[in-house]
């Protein structure tokens, strides 16, 4: 019997080239792999590669078994990295075999999935999918992680085999994991698995944040000389469809007084990794004494929110005696 599988394994690796596929899992944790289905097989046989010893059916108490065109592991065991080969026969007596490389990893402190990820990265709307959870039936998800840390709150929708992210921004980018539990005859299993989702918002508002001047800042000048006051904030990832950063003179927008002496020019930038900024820069080309009265109050304005900073005006020390 032995020396029978022995030769057709053997024959199926000279006849057919081998694609791989890899599987990555924690230790302790249910795995399925799957060979790949074709309608005309009869039936699919599982190898350890090293040996080409035959991995047999399901057995009262065993740990690794085939199931048709599924290997299972119940649970995985740190030993059980390595190659295994599937053989699908078919009813003309030939065969086609696949390898299928299994890389169990031993849980570390801090370290929440392997680092290699084999699962699509999923892009978009904010509808993260449970990798592979359809692989097993009875499964149930326990939690959510992103980068490893537990996941709450109501922006977080949680579907039977999916999470859902209420409008999704760049920082929402991440590692996500899906802890769930496989049942068998009564044994509980833990799975786990691990994807990348980036996403699809083309640009995302960030809390617009004034960089400077600083609130209550106070600005020494000269009567009769120019100034310039210049506002910069930060308001999301990528460019804003809402960016407005603009400099209000006792409340009243800079491009409705009609004060001659006031020039008001704005320009956007994006910097270090899709950051946007906006500045807007007031050109006082004489300073006179009524300014030194006023408010001038720089607003940032995104679909969030808005954000101000008022300055003031004062003399320049040295000048106070001569008032
Ligand atoms: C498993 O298969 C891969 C690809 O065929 C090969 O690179 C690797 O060395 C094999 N590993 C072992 C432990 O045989
Ligand atoms: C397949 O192999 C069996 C046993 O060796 C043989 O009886 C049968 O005729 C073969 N069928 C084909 C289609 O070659
Ligand atoms: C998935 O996202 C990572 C991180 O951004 C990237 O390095 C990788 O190329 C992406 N993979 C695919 C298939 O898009
Ligand atoms: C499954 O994971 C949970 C939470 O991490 C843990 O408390 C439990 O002991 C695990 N169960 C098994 C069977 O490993
Ligand atoms: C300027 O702001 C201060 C503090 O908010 C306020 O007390 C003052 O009345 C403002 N001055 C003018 C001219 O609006």
């Amino acid at each position: 019997m032995m020396v029978y599988v022995h030769l057709i394994f053997l024959s199926t690796f000279l006849s057919v080239s081998m694609t791989s596929e890899t599987f990555d899992a924690m230790e302790g944790e249910a795995l399925v792999i799957k060979c790949p289905r074709w309608s005309s097989s009869v039936k699919v046989t599982w190898y350890h590669t090293d040996t080409n010893e035959m991995i047999p059916a399901e057995e009262e108490g065993s740990r690794i078994f085939s199931l048709d065109r599924f290997l299972w592991f119940l649970p995985t065991s740190r030993e059980d990295s390595g190659n295994y080969t599937c053989v699908i026969h078919f009813s003309n007596n030939r065969t086609r075999s696949f390898n299928m490389n299994v890389q169990v990893h031993p849980y570390k402190q801090g370290v929440c999935f392997p680092s290699r990820i084999r699962y699509p990265n999923d892009t978009g709307r904010g509808k993260i999918v449970c990798p592979t959870i359809d692989n097993y039936k009875t499964a149930a998800i326990i939690q959510w992680y992103k980068d490893c840390k537990p996941l709450h709150g109501q922006r977080y929708f949680k579907g039977e085999k999916y999470i859902y992210i209420k409008d999704p921004r760049k920082e929402d980018d991440g590692y996500y994991t899906c802890q769930f539990t496989y049942t068998r005859k009564g044994n509980v299993f833990n799975v786990s698995a691990t994807r990348i989702f980036i996403s699809g918002a083309k640009h995302s508002p960030l809390s617009p944040r004034i960089l400077f001047p600083k609130d209550k800042d106070v600005i020494e000048v000269e009567l009769g000389t120019a100034l310039s006051l210049k506002c910069q904030a930060r308001l999301g990832i990528k460019k804003q469809p809402l960016a407005v950063v603009t400099w209000d003179v006792d409340n009243i927008p800079v491009k409705d007084l009609s004060v001659s002496r006031y020039h008001e020019k704005a320009h956007s930038f994006e910097g270090h990794e899709q950051v946007y900024y906006k500045e807007a820069t007031l050109h006082i080309t004489e300073i006179k004494k009524e300014d030194l009265q006023a408010n001038f109050t720089c607003v940032a304005l995104n679909e969030m929110h808005n954000t101000r900073a008022t300055v003031t005006l004062r003399l320049k020390a040295q000048y106070e005696g001569l008032q």
